[in-house]
């Protein structure tokens, strides 16, 4: 692989929290948020603008994204579905956002309750009120590498989907293996199959690490030229609708692994760590991240 950089989202805050049965108060969750803040990340997905019906993990979003020191030159995405969730990130600020949807219709069902298409319908108002306003807008396509309810996922499938987000001004599509199934080469087909459509710079990858595969999915990704990753920190997270689905793979682990290449984050893996470590102790649960265990071992 030749490059010298990667940039890391981080979406503990967002994904992990979420599925998480450990309610955490806003104060911890702001206090998390701060220190991510100081490690190096520059971008911090901070929180989610969905219904609190169906995530009550994150109801306190607009008292979190409140509370937050807003460090120059980073910047804190916040999920958003349609346009009620719009108005509620942008009454507290927000100034980039993300949409989401799947490339597999059985998970959009249970995930949003809408089909892929309806689920487009709801962002177009949104992407066109954020143009207007000037919000960054990050897409997110779901079950790109199998599907909890469909099994496997046509590559076509996912290809359509990230182009349309693309097209309607995602800067950015990032491509989750949302259950954890994927496995390398198969990532590495996925990747290559939508950058033939979208530039590969404007491609994000997010594994969740359910079979152990996803620091040799990033590898592979890597390879074929990706250079933003999503990760979380301490592993945190799980998929509601999917049994025995962890975390997103843990940041720590990561930035471990690129700075083992001479890859640069810009993240100090030592913070890093100190933070997944207080944060697994929030929770009251082991750390997912191999590092954070290795280098907090007694
Ligand atoms: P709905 O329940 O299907 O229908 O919501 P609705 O639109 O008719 O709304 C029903 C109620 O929710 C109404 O309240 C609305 O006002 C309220 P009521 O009249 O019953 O009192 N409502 C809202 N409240 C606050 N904020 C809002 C909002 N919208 C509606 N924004 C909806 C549809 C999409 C909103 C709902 O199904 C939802 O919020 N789902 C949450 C799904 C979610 O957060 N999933 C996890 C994120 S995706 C993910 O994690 C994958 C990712 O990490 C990538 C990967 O791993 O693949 C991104
Ligand atoms: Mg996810």
């Amino acid at each position: 692989m030749n490059t010298t950089e990667v940039r890391i989202v981080e979406v503990g805050a967002r994904d992990g929290l979420q599925n998480e049965k450990t309610l955490l108060p806003a104060d911890v969750k702001i206090a998390l948020i701060d220190r991510l803040s100081s490690t190096g990340l520059k971008t911090i997905e901070a929180t989610s603008f969905v219904s609190p019906k169906w995530v009550p993990q994150l109801a306190d979003a607009a008292e979190v994204f409140r509370g937050i020191r807003k460090v120059p030159g980073v910047s804190y995405p916040v999920l958003v579905p349609n346009e009620q969730g719009y108005q509620r990130a942008r009454d507290v600020g927000a100034t980039e956002i993300a949409v989401f949807t799947a490339a597999s219709e059985a998970f959009n069902q249970k995930n949003i309750h809408a089909s892929i298409d309806e689920s487009i319908e709801r962002f177009i108002p949104v992407l066109e009120r954020a143009k207007a306003d000037g919000v960054k807008v990050r897409g997110y396509v779901s079950t790109v590498l199998g599907c909890p309810y469909q099994g496997d996922v046509p590559v076509g499938d996912v290809v359509r989907v990230a182009r349309r987000l693309y097209e309607l001004g995602c800067y950015e599509v990032s491509l989750g293996d949302t259950i954890g199934v994927g496995t390398p080469a198969k990532a590495r087909a996925m990747l290559h199959a939508v950058a033939q459509e979208l530039p590969i710079s404007a491609l994000a990858v997010h594994f969740h690490d359910t079979y152990g595969q996803a620091l040799a999915n990033i590898l592979a990704c890597l390879d074929e030229g990706v250079r933003v990753v999503d990760s979380s920190v301490s592993g945190t997270g799980g998929c509601p609708y999917a049994k025995g689905a962890t975390g997103n793979v843990a940041s720590e682990d990561v930035v471990y692994m690129l700075h083992g290449m001479g890859v640069h984050t810009g993240i100090d893996l030592d913070l890093l760590i100190a933070t997944g470590a207080w944060l697994a102790a929030q929770l009251h649960k082991e750390t997912a991240s191999r590092v954070t265990k290795a280098r907090t071992a007694v």
